[in-house]
């Protein structure tokens, strides 16, 4: 099931790609003589999730709706950019659409975004939605003008867990446990509050570093744990949905600017259907996920109690006062309002 990242490999698609189409420098929507006007969308996750889904998806209806006129051609498992570099290469025109998770944003100048990574902010995926769906994510996704970017909208993969080398079930179990983390302030606080020490890898790096020790533990949806392999490396899960991640399609307004409007309105319908698609797979992915890691058998999941979590979300509630200031309080207080609309 797991297709392992191939940075290597990457790059030579990358060079061969634009050598075949002869299109370095022919800027954003490019577009061959007679050929359909290629769409990439590079994104870093398996085929097999909600993201690799809903691309392939788009992938889909974009043909049908264009009659192979457009073409969106999808690269997983970070085979062209990876977490590092996939911003670069939109801004650039090396690639043209992009779902990064939320997560990532506040590294490259939206730090707004973290407040998704607030741990236990949402109980549930409604909550999310009233958020990404109304003014707030409008306002979110109007921000990214000031990079030149344009917002397409969001989608979630879901609530993450906690893997380790040893049962996670009390915080100290926690304690002193070096933890694989996206580039987020807020998830890098979480783990300090929790006595850990988080160190932050690129997604395409986390297996990899999980096997050799450099890291001992990580979170993530159970499609992503699956997906990457990670069971293998990791001995212990803990079901403690103690976060959400999700997505943002982004664009650049250099790439859409050259769309003819009834191009951006086909690819628009497109995405809103594949990323509803998306949004409707993620509990089933998740559950597969989790069906597949109980008929493996050798990662042994715990389903922490009540208590268990309710003293692991006390522990990690400085990280609200602790990052406030950096995801700005007005941010804070608008995402509660609106989870509670
Ligand atoms: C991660 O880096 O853990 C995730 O953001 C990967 C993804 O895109 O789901």
């Amino acid at each position: 099931m797991r297709q392992p990242p191939r940075p290597e490999l990457s790059r030579r698609l990358l060079l061969s790609g634009c050598a075949a189409a002869g299109v370095a420098g022919l800027g954003p929507v490019a577009r061959g003589a007679s050929g359909p006007r290629r769409i990439r969308f590079s994104h870093v996750v398996s085929e097999d999730t909600p993201k690799g889904l809903a691309a392939l998806r788009l992938q889909a209806l974009v043909a049908q709706r264009s009659g192979g006129r457009m073409a969106v051609e999808v690269y997983p498992d970070a085979q062209l950019y990876g977490d590092d570099d996939e911003f670069e290469a939109l801004r650039t025109g090396a690639v043209d659409l992009l779902a990064p998770s939320l997560s990532k944003f506040g590294r490259v100048g939206f730090p707004e975004f973290e407040v998704f990574d607030l741990p236990f902010l949402f109980d549930n995926l409604d909550e999310v939605r009233r958020v990404t769906q109304g003014g707030f994510g409008r306002r979110l996704l109007d921000g990214l003008h000031r990079q030149g970017l344009v917002g397409l909208g969001f989608f979630d993969n879901g609530f993450k867990h906690m893997s380790a080398d040893r049962p996670l079930r009390e915080v100290s179990d926690f304690r002193g446990l070096r933890l694989r983390v996206q580039s987020s302030r807020v998830i890098a606080a979480q783990m300090r509050a929790l006595g850990a020490r988080p160190v932050p890898l690129p997604f395409s790096a986390t297996r990899e570093a999980l096997a050799q020790g450099i890291v001992q533990g990580t979170e993530n949806p159970l499609s992503n744990f699956w997906t990457q392999g990670m069971h293998e490396v990791q001995p212990h899960l803990s079901l403690t949905r103690h976060g959400y991640l999700g997505y943002a399609v982004i664009t650049s307004e250099r790439f859409w600017s050259r769309l003819p409007g009834a191009d951006q309105r086909l690819l628009r319908t497109a995405l809103d259907e594949a990323i509803d698609f998306g949004n409707r797979i993620t509990q089933t992915q998740h559950d597969k996920a989790l069906a597949s890691l109980r008929a493996w058998g050798r990662t042994t999941i715990h389903e922490p109690t009540m208590a268990q979590r309710a003293s692991l979300a006390r522990a990690v509630e400085p990280v609200y006062a602790e990052l406030g200031r950096s995801i700005g309080p007005a941010w804070i207080q608008d995402v509660r309002r609106a989870i509670h609309a």
